[in-house]
């Protein structure tokens, strides 16, 4: 009798994980979505990611913003409604906000708890800006709140979060973006870049293993909130650069051969056999500018850092 088994009901879990990870998890090859890994022990986990000596990313794309603030602010209208796609750290809206003049931000993002704090800590802080957050799941479409109904919309989607999406879902997302905003939008994208494969896989197996812990926090949130047994011992972080396809892939490696259950399904896994957790897509700007007009967008300007790390863009819905 394995101890991490109880009993919860079918009523007491959420049924879109659940599903997802029972349909994940008895395809081949297996997968989790990414997603799942931002339970409040993977979104810590996260944070200290952004602080790794070789996770460039955050501080790269922070450097930009503050280093081209003058012509990222240029390229914004005044008295502008800023809508964020999701809201982590308020580190890089921050630096936006300071640099032009807005007169709302709209923070979306699926945890309104999360999100509630953060509004408050802003409020606070920029006084004279009006703050209206929105509980949703930014990928499906939204209401904006009616008062920015009238205000020139800037969509902010930092932190290379696009590059987690396939190509395909990352278009569909720019193409929702757009409807959300509409005509006349400009949208400020941060886009992780193709570079050299060491530097791009020390980034995602760091020295100190978070990474590794991040994955693998998957598998506890399993067990925790279904009911799983999953022996987290059993499994290996690994990343890897797939260069056909122009991403990092992270994936859970099964140490032997073992029989999962979660909830009523099992799984049978092989030595070797991986769960493929994450994509994280690299982009040259052609590639990232041609797939943001393949989505209604215009490429207006982008920035990257001096030694080409990291690129942020200004897109503009043309009417
Ligand atoms: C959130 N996202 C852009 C991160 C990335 O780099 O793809 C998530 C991450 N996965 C491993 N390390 C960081």
């Amino acid at each position: 009798m394995n101890v991490h088994i109880n009993a919860r009901t079918s009523a007491q879990v959420d049924h879109s994980f659940a599903q997802d990870v029972i349909a994940g998890l008895t395809q081949k090859p297996k997968k989790l979505s990414p997603k799942y890994f931002y339970d409040e022990t993977g979104s810590k986990l996260f944070e200290q990611i952004t602080l790794l000596p070789e996770y460039y990313p955050t501080r790269t794309e922070l450097r930009i913003l503050r280093d081209r603030g003058a012509e990222i602010a240029a390229a914004i209208p005044s008295d502008a409604a800023l809508v964020e796609f999701g809201a982590g750290a308020t580190t890089k809206v921050r630096l936006l906000l300071k640099q032009s003049s807005f007169k709302a931000y709209v923070p979306v993002d699926i945890s309104g708890e999360f999100l509630n704090g953060q509004a408050s800590a802003l409020r606070a802080d920029f006084p004279e800006l009006a703050v209206y957050p929105v509980t949703a799941d930014f990928t499906k479409p939204f209401e904006l709140p009616p008062e920015v109904k009238e205000m020139p919309k800037v969509g902010f989607f930092p932190g290379s979060t696009i590059g987690n999406f396939d190509p395909d879902e990352a278009s569909a997302f720019l193409r929702s973006a757009r409807a959300i905003l509409g005509d006349g939008a400009t949208m400020i994208v941060g886009v992780d870049l193709e570079k050299d494969e060491r530097v791009l896989h020390e980034a995602y197996n760091d020295a100190a293993g978070i990474t590794g812990q991040f994955n693998l926090n998957v598998l506890a949130r399993i067990n925790r909130e279904l009911g799983g047994n999953l022996d987290l011992a059993g499994f290996e972080h690994s990343a890897i650069y797939n260069r056909k396809r122009h991403r990092i892939e992270m994936h859970l490696i099964s140490r032997k051969p073992q029989t999962i259950r979660v909830l009523d399904h099992t799984a049978t896994f092989k030595t070797g056999e991986t769960i493929h957790t994450e994509s994280s897509y690299k982009y040259s700007i052609e590639r990232f500018t041609a797939l943001a007009r393949n989505s209604g967008w215009s490429p207006r300007a982008s920035w990257t850092d001096p030694d080409g790390m990291f690129s942020v863009h200004a897109l503009v819905a043309e009417a």
